[in-house]
């Protein structure tokens, strides 16, 4: 596959410029002229896939309890801020699509529903992205989550996450035939760096909210940040034509 890395991507749709994790948010970052966004998924209740970075409701929502005990009805009727709603995840490609924004969808499954997350987000991925000009990348924290995106939806880019990069991370890279390794920017060594050049790996980097920080990791050799701060990026992103991948 072929597909273009932006540098500067969208942290939960549109970062701090929106409700995280909403339309809202993704059409934000699409109209700033920003060509991808990274959102989270997990599943509702009823086993829709959602877009919500929390188990549970309080933090971005006025609901209470766990997402996946909370049925659709309740769940898409909540305000996850200045009015808007949770939005399933099919909701979300459609809007990545219209704005040709490269997804990156995070499969973020509540403990103990990794397979079935993993799953239902991957056999729904092979159709909604059925013929889109961009490929979305998909990545998880679970390493059975990717596992299974390999197996049902091979032909979607991976990209392993991890908070802090183990030592064995390319076997790891290598085993989920991943194209790109997401790490926290704090921990980011320069001997991952140099392995994942030496191996033509792109290092994309969360959560960077300022401009001296994007510039040293680009400088350290970074392709890619996740951000907040959508505001600090913008003239830069508009003027950008991403890196082309080989995967
Ligand atoms: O996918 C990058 C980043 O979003 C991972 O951290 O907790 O914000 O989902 P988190
Ligand atoms: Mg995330």
């Amino acid at each position: 596959m072929n597909f273009p890395l932006p540098r500067w991507i969208g942290h939960r749709g549109g970062g701090a410029l929106a409700p995280e994790n909403t339309l809202a948010g993704i059409r934000l970052a699409g109209r700033m002229g920003f060509s991808a966004v990274e959102f989270d998924v997990m599943l509702s209740g009823d086993g829709t896939p959602v877009l919500i970075h929390d188990e549970t409701l309080e933090r971005t929502t006025n609901g209470q309890g766990l997402v996946g005990e909370t049925p659709d009805a309740q769940l898409f009727a909540l305000d996850a801020g200045d009015g808007e709603r949770v939005p399933c995840y099919a909701d979300a490609v459609a809007a990545c699509r219209e704005y040709g924004l490269l997804a990156n969808v995070e499969i973020k499954p509540a403990a103990g529903l990794e397979r079935q997350t993993a799953e239902t987000v991957a056999r729904l991925s092979t159709g909604l992205w059925q013929g889109a000009t961009v490929q979305p990348l998909i990545s998880s924290f679970s390493l059975e989550a990717l596992e299974i995106a390999r197996d049902l939806a091979p032909q979607i880019p991976r990209g392993v996450l991890f908070e802090r990069v183990p030592a064995d991370w390319l076997a790891v890279v290598r085993r989920l035939r991943a194209v790109t390794l997401h790490c926290a920017a704090r921990h980011l060594s320069d001997d991952v760096l140099a392995e994942a050049q030496a191996n033509g790996i792109p290092v994309l980097c969360y959560t960077v909210n300022t401009k001296k920080a994007a510039e040293s990791l680009f400088e350290r050799g970074v392709s890619a940040i996740f951000t907040d701060r959508l505001d600090l990026f913008v003239a830069e992103t508009s003027a950008y034509k991403g890196l082309h991948l080989r995967g």
